[in-house]
């Protein structure tokens, strides 16, 4: 007589939770002991110069709306804002259709600037990170700096006004009646938008991907 331990399926079963449990130790026990004390920095801490350009921007632009929807522009309110316009971005899906991470192939860092390094993940409004399934849209990981607020805000309340043909919907919600009225989530979102990427020591506009191209197409020089 065999005993159960001896049958066949007795081995395949105790190798198939055997799998499962080592995947878990390495795929969840293994990062969370590794990385239990690296420090992850605040949303307050990840406020930087490019940002409180934009949100100066934005008091300036917007004056009674940014003055009801968010005040003063500190770093502390510039913090809070981001945190809205992050909360907004997971709500409103916007992940469905756009990817955050460059990927080093098909040339893709010609088209959005350069390839991330797992320290710009390392904070608070990078939990959980938003790096996407899809690409319907561009990747948004440089978009800081790229576009100007009101062209984002204009782009959210209707998309084909600047993007003929655009398959992105509209976000009306995300202002008081006009796009010269955003709200504290449109604030939130048009200045989270432009955090992306705002970390990297040039904050590209889009010509400086020019010289770039220009490589490309001389390889020789
Ligand atoms: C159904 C898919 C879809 C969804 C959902 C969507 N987008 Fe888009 N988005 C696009 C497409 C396509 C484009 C490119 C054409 C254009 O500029 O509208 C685009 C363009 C953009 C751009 C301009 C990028 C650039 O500089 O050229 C930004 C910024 C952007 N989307 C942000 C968002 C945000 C924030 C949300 C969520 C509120 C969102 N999108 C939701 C499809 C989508």
């Amino acid at each position: 007589m065999m005993s159960v331990l001896e049958k066949r399926s007795a081995v395949l079963l105790g190798a198939g939770l055997g799998m499962f449990v080592l995947a878990f130790a390495s795929n969840a026990i293994v990062p969370l002991v590794m990385y239990r004390d690296l420090p992850e920095q605040t949303a307050l801490e990840v406020v930087n110069q490019n940002t409180l350009y934009q949100l100066e921007d934005l008091r300036l632009r917007y004056r009674e709306p940014f003055e009801q929807h968010v005040g003063q522009a500190t770093n502390e309110t510039c913090a809070e804002l981001l945190k809205t316009g992050r909360q907004v971005y997971v709500a409103e899906g916007c992940w469905h259709c756009h990817s955050q991470m460059v990927r080093p192939v098909s040339n893709e860092p010609l088209r959005w600037g350069p390839v991330p390094n797992s320290p710009e993940y390392q904070n608070e409004l990078q939990r959980p990170v938003m790096f996407g399934t899809r690409r319907v849209g561009p990747d948004l990981s440089r978009e800081g700096g790229r576009r100007s607020n009101d062209w984002h805000a204009v782009h959210f309340w209707q998309p084909n006004t600047v993007s003929p043909h655009t398959r992105m919907p509209r976000y009306p919600w995300l202002f008081d009646g006009s796009p010269d009225k955003p709200n504290r989530r449109g604030l939130g979102l048009i200045l989270y938008v432009q955090w992306l990427g705002s970390w990297l020591e040039s904050y590209p506009a889009y010509e400086d991907y020019v010289p770039l191209k220009q490589q490309l197409a001389n390889p020789a020089e």
